[in-house]
């Protein structure tokens, strides 16, 4: 029975609110608790109130010192397990080659699948348990993570196995083996997604909760899209989307069709396909790094989004080719600065809403009794800040399930 106390919150910042994803006003109501407290028994959240009202006991303290405490980040979109990185590419981007281009020379994705083919799943677990701490030191404590980069049985399955193994960020895998056809069925796409069908998602399905399709119209189409995905929901898999990133392909209105938990990306997204997320209950999830990096000014229209009473999600996409960054305090900057989100619905998106998106809006996402004790001590004593200052690592202390996973003063 282990029983701890954090106290001396300027800020605690508890999400406590709706069992449903937030949408239009409550995006902006953190549910702050000014010199807040919290009581976690055995890894879960008994308590939280302000520090007057609640008894510590022979609790453990955990004396955040002045500063803001909040739930972790969750990140509901990341591919964190690939070998190498595209720092090559990165270089001709700045010299002016686009990232289609480079993609259609045989470069973006598949290079990193020639790559990855080639580690094996112990290299792979390696180089992503150094991204996991990435994340760790950012103040994200949950991660969704996909394959893709393997697109075969076996490298596919080597990339589910490989995120099995991460720790202790807690992990959400989904299967992405729709994710691009790879060199050796170029020009016979239907047959690498019969292979993907009939071969692949039936073994992803054990170790996947979701399936996801990059769904662009140079990549695969809508019909493409939905084969994988209806199959996917046989097997049982929840289902998630890249939709119309770089086009205007029909992306979000088939993931309204399906009903899937997200449609992610959205950068050209059109007011009837917003209509169509919104009377679906899809949950958008936006991914401003990738549209950064890619130096596009085209961000998703977060602002009709909200307007439109989504219950919407911000993620990284950390990935080694559009999307190159674990840090969630950088999307809340670009979310900010870009997207005209308030810090307060930045950070609903990149909490709570994420949790949902995810299935886990019971279990994590905020700070409520009864709720994992997955939380942040930020050094700082504003939760706007986290959006204000960008390119710094803001997170002083980590915790998940109650325990201290990361330290910015002294080894965890
Ligand atoms: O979300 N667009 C498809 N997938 C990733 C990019 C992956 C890559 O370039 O390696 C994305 O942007
Ligand atoms: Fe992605």
């Amino acid at each position: 029975m282990r029983r701890r106390a954090i106290l001396n919150c300027s800020e605690l910042v508890t999400l406590a609110g709706p069992m449903r994803p937030r949408t239009g006003a409550e995006l902006r109501d953190l549910a702050i608790i000014p010199d807040g407290a919290m009581i976690v028994q055995d890894g879960v959240i008994e308590r939280v109130g302000a520090r007057a009202e609640i008894a510590i006991g022979d609790a453990e303290v955990i004396d955040a010192g002045g500063r803001v405490v909040m739930p972790g980040f969750v990140d509901a979109h990341t591919h964190p397990v690939f070998a190498g990185n595209r720092a090559d590419e990165f270089e001709k981007r700045a010299e002016g080659a686009t990232y289609q281009e480079i993609a259609a020379a045989g470069g973006g994705i598949r290079s990193t699948v020639r790559k990855t083919r080639a580690a094996n799943e112990n290299d792979l677990a390696r180089a992503a348990s150094r991204y996991v701490w990435w994340f760790l030191r950012n103040g994200t404590t949950t991660i969704e993570a996909k394959s893709g980069y393997g697109l075969t049985l076996a490298d596919e399955l080597k990339l589910l196995l490989a995120i099995q193994t991460l720790g202790p960020i807690r992990t959400v895998p989904t299967f992405l083996g729709a994710h691009e056809v790879p060199d050796e069925y170029r020009g016979r796409r239907g047959e690498y997604l019969d292979l993907v069908i009939q071969e692949m998602l039936p073994r992803a399905a054990q170790l996947a909760k979701f399936c996801d399709v990059f769904c662009e119209p140079r990549v695969f189409s809508v019909d493409d899209a939905r084969r994988v995905l209806q199959a996917a929901r046989a097997q049982g898999l929840g289902l998630r989307m890249h939709a119309d990133q770089l086009e205007n392909g029909g992306g979000a209105h088939l993931a309204a069709e399906l009903g899937a938990a997200t449609a992610d990306h959205l950068e050209h997204t059109d007011a009837s396909g917003i209509a169509a997320l919104e009377k679906a209950g899809v949950q958008p999830v936006l991914l401003p790094g990738a549209v950064y990096a890619l130096s596009s000014r085209r961000y998703p229209d977060a602002r009709a989004m909200i307007a439109a009473g989504l219950g919407i999600v911000l993620a990284t996409d950390f990935n080694p080719g559009s999307s190159p960054t674990p840090s969630m305090p950088m999307i809340l900057s670009l979310a900010a600065t870009q997207m005209k989100m308030t810090p307060a619905e930045s950070i609903t998106a990149s909490t709570v809403n994420a949790a949902f998106s995810l299935g886990l809006g019971r279990e994590i996402g905020s700070l409520e009794p009864g709720k994992l004790a997955d939380f942040v001590i930020h050094d700082c004593t504003d939760h706007r800040e986290l959006a204000y200052f960008f390119g710094i690592e803001p997170a002083y202390e980590v915790y998940i399930g109650g325990e201290r996973v990361y330290s910015k003063h002294c080894a965890a």
